[in-house]
């Protein structure tokens, strides 16, 4: 086994940066994005797409052949989050484990051509989490799932290496995807908010004590169902999700609700946010865009209402194009401009 580490290039932020109060007149604007830096921990996985013709059934059994004509490849999970984070502008550094492979390199050059500073560490008895869909007639035909669990010794590792890289991040996201990656985030959470930093986590199955003192989680509705159970009203749910985040000792709880736009639960605070999207064609990773904005905004300065509700429109700019997708500062400015119809 062999396990490379790499520095992630982020420059320490001059003391002069820091303003006081945190968010006083948070302003949405380049210059303060560009000096948000994060640290995003969690799965990785490569989302492959092979597109091509079909017209004929195979000789050998009956399913349709496929021969394929165009690829595209795109980083995944917590790969995606990050991509997201650095097209808002932010410095974000990504650590993670990856299979000695070819998709794990080809997720490093594709994270290098987001400006995302990736530590990504090589487990070489793993093959990096590829999903692999075959598309034809521009419908799903298949999809292939490659993924193993990374081995005791590398998370050892990672988790030495997230100690070192805490010390320069504002905020730290755990993208939580339920492939192994994150088996020390109970750990991983006690660290920062030790050091003070605020702490984001995309929640995945039904034990949620992992997530206890995070800042904000951020589960969608089926998340949230299946730990607090089968809601009825809308005050039902709201009970459901401050007990939950009194439980879990947490800032806020952001509840992501698809068409529904999202609801942020605070302390004696409920704040909903309807959905922004005019048009939509693609909801594929809208979760990764809102967390991505909800820490690049906390980082700039926002307050987390006010991260929220931007982090709201963000993901109404990516649910309008194809693809897992990434918002631009410049969209973002457009669509929040009073009047603006988006
Ligand atoms: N159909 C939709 N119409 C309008 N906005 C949407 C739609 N689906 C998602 N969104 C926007 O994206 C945000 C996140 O979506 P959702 O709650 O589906 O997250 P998710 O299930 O974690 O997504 P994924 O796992 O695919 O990344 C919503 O809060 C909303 O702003
Ligand atoms: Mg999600």
């Amino acid at each position: 086994m062999s396990t490379k580490r790499a520095g992630h290039g982020i420059s320490p932020r001059r003391r002069t940066a820091r303003r006081s109060p945190r968010h006083a007149g948070f302003r949405l604007n380049p210059e303060s994005l560009r000096r948000a830096r994060l640290l995003i921990v969690g799965d990785v996985m490569l989302d492959r797409y092979w597109f091509g013709e079909v017209s004929r059934i195979s000789p050998e059994a009956p399913v349709p052949v496929v021969k394929v004509e165009r690829t595209e490849e795109r980083p995944g999970g917590a790969a995606n989050v990050a991509r997201n984070a650095a097209a808002l502008g932010a410095q974000v550094a990504l650590l993670s484990v990856v299979g000695d492979d070819e998709p794990g390199d080809r997720l490093r050059s594709l994270l290098e051509s987001a400006r995302v500073h990736a530590n990504l560490l090589r487990d070489a008895s793993i093959r990096t989490t590829v999903k692999l869909r075959v598309i034809g007639r521009q419908q799903q035909l298949l999809r292939i799932d490659f993924e193993t669990t990374p081995s005791h010794e590398v998370l050892l590792g990672k988790l030495a290496d997230y100690r070192a890289m805490l010390a320069d991040c504002d905020v730290v996201v755990l993208s939580d995807y339920g492939k192994g990656g994150l088996t020390h985030i109970a750990q991983m959470i006690r660290l920062a908010r030790l050091q003070g930093k605020r702490v984001l986590v995309d929640p995945k199955g039904d034990d949620y004590s992992r997530y206890r003192g995070a800042t904000v989680v951020t589960p969608n509705r089926n998340e949230l169902r299946e730990v607090v159970g089968r809601w009825e009203t809308e005050a039902d749910l709201t009970e459901r999700a401050q007990t939950l985040r009194r439980q879990l000792k947490l800032e806020a709880l952001l509840l992501t609700r698809s068409e529904e736009g999202m609801t942020l639960y605070e302390d004696g605070k409920v704040r909903h946010e309807p959905a922004k999207a005019r048009e939509v064609f693609d909801v594929s990773g809208a979760g990764d865009t809102v967390i991505a904005t909800l820490a690049v905004m906390l980082a700039a300065g926002a307050a987390l209402s006010e991260a929220a509700r931007i982090a709201n429109y963000a993901a109404g700019i990516v649910v309008g194009k194809l693809g897992t997708a990434v918002a631009q500062p410049e969209e973002l400015l457009r669509a929040m401009r009073p009047g603006a119809d988006m």
